[in-house]
């Protein structure tokens, strides 16, 4: 069954699509678009279409580098100010897509096919970009989100058990944030490897909907859309010390881990907010299994000093203190600052220990 629904936005409204061969009927409609498209998918376009620019969906490529290129690849593609863009992909693919179509010719309208399900669940709506610039990752953006996201579920069918947890990791984050009676119902959805197309529509589709309250309650991340960053300061360190072996949507899953770890060091949280936070824990570790055997063969090795170091250069920090997401009181999220102090610095280290016990992760050398 395909369900829509709008999401209001200053720069004009946008619909979002979800159901089953939306690619089929987006082809007919839009023949002469130009398909911006992951060159692992290039197969799912039919030959008709002849205006393609396929990407590698790699941080390197989203890059500022390498955007000249692809804007030159445009512009042999013929685009001009009326053109529309198609793009189909993860989240790499709609980065670089949101900077093309908000920049090529002072902006032309774009539609959003994601294809992973971190693009389903979360990414697609909400219209920012993020940018890497010789080396750092995501340090300019902008928002310009496409006129529609079609979402076709046909694409779950080929993710494998790393790109699905990774992806639910993203949507339990959403619901939690939004409150505790909102992490239950996506948990009512089952959510879990493997997904099927109905129950993977039935979790997009709620996510997406929790998503749309932040989206339009705070458009330009100022206040309550800032804490959809939970797990993310945590996580980005261990992306970053692991030179990317745990991938975003899992770094995500262990980094609300570590903040609730935080938080339990801190004494943030009552007897009513342990329990909720320590649900979301069982979550995460059923999902990952012992030491991340459900979603990596091999987890790389953690440095936690390397991790510690990346965790204190997050951009998301200040000057004279660290800023993070923690759940606090009764479980509900918060946006906290915290002094850069030894006891701080203690407990964050703590809060990594802590957290990579409780999923299991001292099974894998912990070089300290
Ligand atoms: N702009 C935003 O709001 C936003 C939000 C979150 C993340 N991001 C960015 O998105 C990126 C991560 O997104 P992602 O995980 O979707 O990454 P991605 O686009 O790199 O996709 C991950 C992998 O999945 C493959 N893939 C894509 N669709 C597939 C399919 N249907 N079947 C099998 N394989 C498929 C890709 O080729 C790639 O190897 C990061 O760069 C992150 O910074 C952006
Ligand atoms: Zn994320």
């Amino acid at each position: 069954m395909q369900e829509s629904f709008e999401i209001l936005s200053s720069t004009g409204n946008y619909s979002v699509v979800a159901g089953t061969d939306l690619l089929a009927h987006l082809i007919v409609q839009q023949p002469d678009a130009i398909y911006m498209v992951d060159e692992r998918l290039e197969g799912v376009l039919p030959t008709t279409i002849t205006n393609r620019i396929l990407i590698k969906a790699n941080e390197n490529n989203k890059s500022l580098e390498s955007m000249p290129e692809v804007i030159l690849k445009m512009r042999e593609s013929g685009a001009n100010r009326n053109s529309h863009l198609v793009a189909i992909g993860g989240g790499v693919i709609q980065d670089i897509a949101t900077f093309v179509a908000s920049t090529y010719m002072r902006g032309i309208q774009w539609t959003y096919m994601p294809t992973t399900l971190l693009g389903m669940a979360d990414s697609c709506i909400g219209g920012k970009s993020s940018i890497n610039v010789l080396g750092y990752k995501n340090l300019i953006g902008n928002f310009y989100p496409p006129v529609a996201i079609l979402i076709d579920m046909a694409f779950i069918n080929t993710l494998n058990e790393e790109q699905v947890i990774g992806g639910l990791f993203e949507a339990a984050k959403i619901c939690y944030a939004r409150g505790y009676q909102s992490f239950l119902a996506y948990l009512n959805e089952s959510p879990s490897y493997p997904l099927n197309t109905d129950n993977a529509q039935r979790v997009i589709v709620q996510t997406l909907k929790t998503k749309k309250w932040f989206i339009e309650t705070d458009e330009f991340d100022q206040n309550e859309r800032l804490l959809l960053n939970f797990g993310h300061t945590f996580g980005h360190a261990l992306e970053a010390g692991t030179n990317f072996g745990i991938t975003h949507g899992i770094a995500v899953g262990i980094g609300m881990v570590v903040a609730v770890e935080y938080a339990k060091a801190s004494a943030l949280l009552s007897a009513t907010g342990i329990n909720r936070a320590e649900h979301l824990i069982q979550h995460v570790k059923v999902m990952l299994g012992d030491g991340l055997k459900n979603v990596i063969a091999n987890p790389p090795e953690i440095d936690l000093a390397l991790v510690l170091e990346k965790f204190n250069n997050d951009k998301k920090h200040r000057t004279d203190c660290y800023r993070m997401v923690v759940p606090k009181e009764e479980g509900e999220l918060a946006l906290i600052s915290e002094p850069k102090n030894d006891a701080v610095h203690n407990r964050i280290r703590l809060a990594y220990q802590q957290g990579l016990a409780e999923i299991g992760y001292l099974n894998y050398q912990l070089i300290d």
